[in-house]
């Protein structure tokens, strides 16, 4: 990683809990990373207010204002290369980026997901997980690659299933959670880098 703070573009679908995290974190020097851009596949959501209420530039590339799914993928690498990022962080962006995005953000795009992987891929971990009868879920950062939520895995945490949890209460718990998986391990990406080897990732140079 560079001897400045590391890039990072964020990419979000919804209420952006977790980018607000990051933002929180990098207002710090010592984080060693900045929130270059907030992007988004739709208007009018939280997660790009919270980027605006900051001063962050935002960007939204809709899939439906493109002929097709490869001409999306495309246009919201170019979106994303224009901010020059070190990192891409997908921050509940509920859309696949495709072979384009992955040629040229491969290896240095990571994202969450309310689930230990490799169980509960896909929209719905804590109801995929809750339905399942599992008493021990959590989350997933992975850097991304061409399947649904196969990545090499750069971390995890567990959070336990309660006999009441409902999927509201079990995802809200997993959030907390993720939240601060996030936080630490990008932090850690941007200050020591990291390493893929297979599907090993170590943090660290
Ligand atoms: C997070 O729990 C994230 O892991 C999940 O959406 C939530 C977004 O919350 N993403 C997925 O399920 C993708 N497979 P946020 O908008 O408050 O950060």
């Amino acid at each position: 990683m560079p001897d400045r703070p590391a890039r990072l573009v964020v990419l979000v679908s919804g209420s952006g809990t977790n980018l607000q995290a990051l933002l929180d974190a990098t207002a710090d020097p010592a984080y060693g990373a900045e929130v270059v851009a907030v992007g988004a596949d739709r208007d009018d959501i939280e997660g790009l207010a919270r980027a605006e209420r900051v001063g962050v530039p935002t960007f939204v590339e809709r899939v439906r204002d493109h002929d097709d799914r490869a001409g999306w993928d495309r246009t919201l690498a170019d979106r994303v290369a224009d901010h020059e990022p070190d990192l891409v962080v997908l921050a509940g962006f509920m859309k696949l980026v495709g072979e384009d995005f992955l040629a040229r953000f491969g290896g240095r795009t990571v994202n969450t997901h309310p689930a230990l992987s490799p169980a509960f891929p896909g929209m719905h971990g804590p109801r995929d997980a809750l339905e399942y009868g599992v008493k021990v879920t959590g989350c997933t950062l992975f850097v991304v690659d061409a399947g649904v939520d196969t990545g090499a895995i750069v971390a995890q945490e567990t959070v336990g299933v309660a006999d009441d949890d409902t999927v509201e209460t079990l995802h809200e718990r997993i959030k907390v959670v993720e939240r601060a998986l996030l936080v630490d391990s990008v932090g850690r990406m941007a200050r020591e880098g990291w390493t893929v080897d297979g599907r090993r990732v170590r943090l660290g140079g």
